[in-house]
């Protein structure tokens, strides 16, 4: 069976975003048609200035909505990063086959590193190294397919040049993996400000939706989105952006297409009105399930240790392999103490 890997990184609330362009596949088509891992992937999450208290919270809020999202412990495996050791233990290795100038080409770092400099902070080593790690994330499940935004396309194509050159030089460890776009992915864009997405580490709330917003503060955020000069609703990412933004959006919850849907309205009140309905029912059933979920804390520590021990037990076999093709001494547990005590 195919085998996916994605992750969630506990830097920031789940959005809108977040929701519409993965894990409502994830949940919807992945788990049912693979063997599937999703990783609150909590070590990414200290690559940036970080409070200790607020990504242990967000790393227990994000496990929460993933299983809210209808990920179902019986068809997946959900778990945390630092839950299982694997994922340093390889990462380590990887950095050995990775080379500097690899790391320092990353748009996401340049981009972070650039932004973190202009503030006159300093950027955490774990910052470069980041991919390594993410790569470790997805070479040690032998995962084939990695769902992620357009974002991590260039990751994910480090992690395939990672695991080609490993099994070039120390033999056939790895399966080389690929990104997959999710099909009914929306990418969607901050409402304030369509032409950047909508992340969950930006602080611009006003135009974020997150999953866990009252439906009064969705719906007020979806009327108040900026939408573009003119009045006819037409479909035109380019020039209309923010109206597009609104049509996918719309798009995305109803299953219709965006341009069909620029026909159907006359006004952009109108079509926000529906979009922020649209959200609002969307996204109704899982605040209501991680409500539940809420109530019961030991049903989610439950699975997410359950989940750390498949994880573990699928993790270890490719990673011990690893330490074997690149050199590594295996240790042979138990048997030389014995064979000391007899010796004297
Ligand atoms: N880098 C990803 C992000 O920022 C998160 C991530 C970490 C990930 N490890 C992963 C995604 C492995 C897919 C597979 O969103």
């Amino acid at each position: 069976m195919t085998r996916v890997f994605s992750g969630v990184k506990p830097t920031g609330h789940l959005t809108l975003g977040n929701y519409l362009g993965a894990m409502r596949q994830w949940a919807e088509v992945d788990q049912h048609r693979a063997d599937a891992l999703f990783c609150v992937v909590d070590l990414h999450a200290l690559t940036v200035d970080h409070d200790p208290a607020r990504v242990r919270r967000l790393s227990r809020q994000a496990a929460t909505l993933l299983l809210a999202t209808g990920l179902d412990p019986e068809l997946c495996t959900v778990f945390v990063q630092s839950h299982v050791d694997e994922h340093a233990r390889l990462s380590y290795v990887l950095e050995c086959v990775a080379t500097d100038g690899e790391m320092r080409r990353m748009i996401q770092y340049k981009e972070k590193a650039a932004r973190e400099r202009a503030r006159g902070g300093s950027v955490r080593l774990s910052l470069l190294t980041y991919p390594v790690l993410m790569a470790a994330d997805i070479l040690a499940y032998g995962a084939d397919e990695v769902p992620v935004g357009d974002d991590q396309a260039q990751h994910v194509e480090l992690t395939r040049d990672l695991a080609v050159r490993f099994n070039q030089r120390y033999g056939h460890t790895f399966v080389v993996p690929k990104a997959t776009v999710p099909e009914v992915a929306a990418r969607v864009m901050n409402l304030q400000e369509p032409a950047s997405k909508m992340g969950k580490s930006d602080d611009f709330g006003p135009g974020i939706v997150y999953l866990l917003d009252e439906p009064d503060v969705m719906r007020k955020k979806v009327m108040r989105a900026v939408t573009d000069s003119g009045r006819e609703v037409v479909y035109d990412r380019e020039g209309r952006p923010g109206v597009a933004n609104l049509l996918e959006i719309l798009a995305a919850c109803t299953g219709k297409k965006p341009g069909a849907l620029a026909d159907a309205y006359e006004s952009y009140g109108a079509l926000k009105k529906d979009t922020a309905e649209a959200v609002v029912e969307v996204l109704r059933p899982v605040q209501e399930r991680h409500k539940a979920l809420c109530a019961d804390p030991g049903h989610v520590e439950g699975v997410l240790g359950e989940g750390a021990e498949k994880a573990r037990a699928m993790a270890r076999p490719t990673v011990d392999a690893a330490y074997r093709a690149i050199g590594l001494l295996p240790a042979v547990s138990g048997a030389p103490a014995v064979a000391l005590n007899a010796a004297r």
